[in-house]
């Protein structure tokens, strides 16, 4: 099933999470109106409230919230992206120059809080109690990932375990909370409702090795951020971990150099040795044991069109270029 195959299964919903996006956007102040419509309409994927609402509809939901719960999701998951983007010091996300560089550090730190705080107003008019508590957690671990990242930058002696904990809680977290609470709209037995959980948090956790693959990649305009913002920010990331442990004392050398003082002056350099060592390659190779996994928590589910397009979105985590 190729992707426009899964976004052509859910249009209609997908329709209405739009409309709702649209309408939870609106302030009377106009910076919040103007950053959040920059950003929101700058043409992401969509991708976690895709797969919330493709897991709902394989649990055959037939009420409305996960037009709601799906939307919240999105814009948490597009608060941090304003956040992120200032601390990575991003200039290009979505293909487009980054809220950051247009209207400034400060209002996209503000704005994030803004529809951070929106979507917790979206939970409360949702009220279920479950919803609240596994956003909530959802949310104070995407932090703790991001600041344990900052901890970590600019220090070659990260080990890969640290950096997996990274990519659990920054990522994975919000990928295990949109399938999981499709399963919690919809009733579902509890070890049915872990084993969705577990497959968003397999497929999160490929997505994001294959992000810190793509850092590295040929082209900006495919990935529409720019390539080597993680070496520019000295971001120990699997790569480079994978390169300390396997590569001659002098490419272990030049890598901890990279990560002590970051910069993009040696990226082709870095990035040649990292094929060169197979670093690129196990890294990718990760991601498919990842994505494997997330499919084989699928098995819970009944064989229909959506349990189809939820295993190709796993695929999709893996081999995608963008
Ligand atoms: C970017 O996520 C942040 C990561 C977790 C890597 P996406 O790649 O899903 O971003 P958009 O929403 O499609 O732009
Ligand atoms: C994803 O990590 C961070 C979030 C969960 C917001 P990155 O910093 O690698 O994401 P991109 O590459 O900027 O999208
Ligand atoms: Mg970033
Ligand atoms: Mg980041
Ligand atoms: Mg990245």
């Amino acid at each position: 099933m190729k992707i426009e195959d899964i976004y052509a299964l859910i249009e209609k919903d997908m329709e209405q999470v739009n409309t709702c996006i649209k309408s939870k956007l609106s302030s009377e102040v106009v910076l919040i109106n103007q950053v959040g419509q920059y950003i929101v309409h700058s043409g992401g994927k969509r991708l976690r409230p895709v797969l919330h609402l493709l897991t709902a509809n394989a649990f055959q939901y037939k009420g409305t919230q996960h037009i709601e719960c799906a939307s919240l999701i999105e814009f948490i998951h597009t608060a941090t992206l304003l956040h992120d983007d200032v601390v990575d010091a991003s200039e290009l996300r979505r293909g487009q120059d980054t809220a950051n560089a247009v209207f400034g550090n400060e209002a996209s730190v503000l704005v994030g809080d803004f529809l951070y705080s929106r979507a917790f107003q979206m939970m409360v008019e949702i009220d279920q109690m479950r919803i609240m508590d596994i956003l909530a957690n959802a949310t104070n671990t995407i932090a703790e990932g991001e600041v344990q990242q900052l901890l970590n930058v600019h220090d070659p002696d990260t080990t890969e375990a640290r950096y997996l904990q990274v990519i659990h809680d920054k990522t994975a977290k919000l990928f295990e909370s949109a399938t999981q609470l499709a399963a919690v709209l919809s009733q579902q037995a509890e070890t049915v409702e872990k084993a969705i959980a577990d497959y968003g948090m397999h497929l999160g956790t490929a997505f994001q090795l294959i992000d810190d693959v793509l850092d590295y990649s040929h082209s900006s305009d495919e990935i529409g951020k720019n390539i080597g913002d993680d070496l520019a920010e000295g971001k120990p990331t699997l790569p480079l971990i994978f390169t300390m442990r396997n590569g001659t004392p002098e490419q272990n050398n030049l890598m901890r150099d990279v990560i002590e003082h970051g910069g993009r002056e040696r990226f082709d350099e870095v990035k040649q040795i990292l094929t060169d060592v197979g670093a690129i390659a196990y890294t990718e190779q990760t991601a498919r044991s990842e994505a494997d996994k997330a499919i084989e928590c699928l098995s819970v589910l009944p064989d229909t069109i959506y349990k189809e397009a939820l295993h190709a979105l796993a695929e999709f985590s893996v081999n995608r270029t963008y």
